[in-house]
């Protein structure tokens, strides 16, 4: 048995992952409409990682003999004014998902569970690659964006991107 409060924070944080799933989903389809394919590839893939993430967070729950409450995914954005918005988007967004991390840690902290500190460690680490990697292609973006040749090469390098599963496994 969980927390009744963990539990409903750990179903909130479900919904916060498909949120993000659905976010760079809107900035996939942005990108590959504006024919930046490379950067469309990476936030193809960061949309798969979010869905799993969503899925690790339901099956900790279920493992848990907790049940989901699956709520409404919120409608992203869809109006982009330049290149650079919707990675800076995801920048902002990553320091948002981190500080939900955070207070779900600091709860099951406060609460002495142990498993459940265990289970979001991963989170927490994954967190910190998640805005170092937003956050780098916001910086090269400004670095190179603004130059037709460097940015098909910086498009070029995010379509080498290949998608990996996560390496927690519940
Ligand atoms: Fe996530």
């Amino acid at each position: 048995m969980l927390d009744p409060k963990l539990v409903s924070l750990l179903n909130k944080q479900i919904n916060m992952e498909w949120y993000s799933a659905y976010l760079y989903l809107d900035i996939y389809s942005y990108y590959t409409d504006q024919s930046l394919n490379g950067f469309g590839n990476w936030f193809y893939i960061q949309t798969q990682e979010e869905r799993d993430h969503a899925l690790l967070f339901t099956h900790y729950l279920l493992n848990n003999s907790e049940r989901v409450i699956l709520q409404d995914v919120r409608a992203p954005q869809n109006h982009f004014e330049d290149f650079r918005t919707p990675a800076n988007t995801a920048f902002e967004h990553e320091q948002q998902v981190t500080k939900s991390i955070n207070s779900l840690y600091a709860v099951a902290y406060e609460i002495k569970d142990f498993r459940t500190m265990q289970f979001l460690d991963w989170f927490v680490k994954e967190q910190g690659e998640e805005e170092k990697n937003t956050e780098d292609i916001v910086k090269r973006y400004d670095l190179f964006g603004g130059e037709a040749k460097s940015l098909y090469l910086l498009d070029s390098e995010l379509a080498a991107r290949v998608y990996t599963p996560p390496t927690l496994v519940l």
